[in-house]
């Protein structure tokens, strides 16, 4: 339970509710594209007013399993045209190219 008095389950129901969610991401959400942690951390930040777990924390890697889990059997359904095109192009490059350093990369997004 949070600070606001909510849970993940107040608004949406049983896990197994989200059983469609793991497939959709990452996608374009709120102008930029977001992986199914950030989705996560979405809801805790604005919807149960408290702060998001970590990169790695036991806590996220543990939702982003059961999520995941949930979706077990289900195709892949990432929408790559639109808004999120440049993101999947830059992807894309990122594949294709040597490998560089995380530096090199964060200069060219920049
Ligand atoms: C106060 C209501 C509320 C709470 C509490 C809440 N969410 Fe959400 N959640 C939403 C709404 C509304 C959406 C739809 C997107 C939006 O409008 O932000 C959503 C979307 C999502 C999605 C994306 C579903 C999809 O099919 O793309 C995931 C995953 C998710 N929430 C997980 C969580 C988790 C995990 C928690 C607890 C840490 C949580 N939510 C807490 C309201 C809530």
């Amino acid at each position: 339970m949070s600070e606001a008095g909510k849970s993940c389950q107040s608004c949406h129901g049983p896990p197994l509710n989200l059983s469609a969610a793991a497939v959709h991401y990452p996608r374009y959400s709120d102008g930029r594209v977001i992986n199914l942690e950030q989705r996560s951390n979405r809801c805790r930040n604005e919807y149960l007013k408290t702060t998001g777990w970590a990169y790695e924390s036991p806590e996220l890697l543990a939702l982003t399993r059961l999520l995941s889990h949930l979706a077990k059997g289900r195709s892949v359904e990432v929408t790559v045209d639109g808004p999120a095109a440049a993101s999947f192009e830059r992807g894309k490059q990122f594949f294709l190219s040597a490998p560089r350093t995380v530096e090199s990369i964060l200069r060219q997004l920049s």
